[in-house]
């Protein structure tokens, strides 16, 4: 049947989303899949119904898409799609919500700090210096490809972290900065079947890994395999597919992850319920070492669509 590739939409991650959707598209039809691209921002959701397409490929990232709220009409209208339902996208797009879980769970994330907009008071943010120590990242707890992300490492910064992190959500995350290693790792599957794909170790120039080293530079080397021992990319393993199992996850996710440098003990900083596709995206190239090609992977995503 018909498959529409949801890209765009109308997140801050839209632009990425045209990359990683355009990339799904050309792998799909080169399958053969009956495949088109499909923009929310530029049409109502309900055409998909009206259009004869029975199930969606979703590569939209960021709010109203990674979010569960494409999902929930996507769940009234009754058309599979592909990744987690509801709740694990609405939770995981929350790094908030998601540490909570975490936390509950006993799985390692680092401390943090969350304030609502009437807390973000002088006195309390220069306060999460004190709680958290320094350096420190602000975030925006709803936001993905490092956009709104600051390193602070004095006091005099926060003032600026803070106005930058909010200009994306109102809510405002502070997380202890964990010195070390920075890597990435793909689940794919459900409950007790998921399992993870090959750690990648992200050495960014600087060891800046923002938007612009995400998808535009060539300076950001990836080593996949990760050149970490067995031993420790096994427990990082272990501990993706328990955060993603704690979350809810389905079809795919990535979690991001710190090694401290101390003691090489790993850290969970966030899941992404839809991660990019990109020509610079982690998910393709840890897939690649494991043997599974771009255009695989997206037959097999497809082929655990559901409702
Ligand atoms: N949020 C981006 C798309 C990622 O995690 O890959
Ligand atoms: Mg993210």
């Amino acid at each position: 049947g018909k498959v529409a590739v949801l890209m765009g939409g109308t997140s801050a991650e839209r632009e990425v989303s045209l990359m990683s959707g355009t990339g799904v598209l050309a792998a799909l039809k080169s399958q053969g899949v009956d495949a088109h691209a499909f923009d929310p921002a530029e049409r109502a959701l309900d055409e998909l119904k009206r259009e004869g397409f029975d199930r969606v490929f979703i590569a939209l990232h960021g709010r109203h898409g990674e979010d569960g709220t494409v999902q929930g009409a996507l769940e009234l209208l009754g058309i599979p799609y592909t990744g987690s339902g509801v709740m694990a996208s609405a939770v995981a797009m929350d790094k908030t919500m998601t540490k909570r879980v975490w936390k509950a769970e006993a799985l390692s994330t680092p401390d943090w700090v969350w304030l609502s907009p009437a807390e973000q008071t002088r006195e309390r943010v220069r306060e999460i210096p004190d709680t958290l120590g320094l350096p420190l990242i602000v975030k925006p707890p709803r936001e993905g490809s490092t956009i709104g992300i600051s390193k602070v490492q004095g006091y005099s910064e926060m003032a600026e972290a803070v106005q930058l992190a909010t200009r994306y959500d109102p809510d405002l995350l502070c997380e202890q900065f964990i010195e070390g290693d920075e890597v990435t790792c793909p689940v794919i599957g459900e409950g007790a079947s998921a399992q993870a794909l090959p750690v990648v170790k992200i050495v960014a120039p600087e060891g800046n890994y923002d938007y612009q080293n995400k998808y535009f530079t060539d300076d950001t080397r990836y080593l996949c395999p990760s050149t970490l021992p067995p031993d420790e990319e096994r427990e990082i393993q272990r501990l993706v597919v328990a955060a993603y199992r704690a979350l809810g996850c389905r079809g795919w996710g990535r979690a991001d992850l710190m090694i401290r440098a101390a003691d090489r003990k790993p850290f969970l900083l966030e899941m992404n319920t839809s991660p990019g596709m990109t020509g610079h995206s982690l998910v393709p190239m840890s897939a690649r070492a494991a043997g599974i090609s771009y255009e695989r992977l997206c037959l097999h995503l497809l082929s655990q669509a559901t409702l």
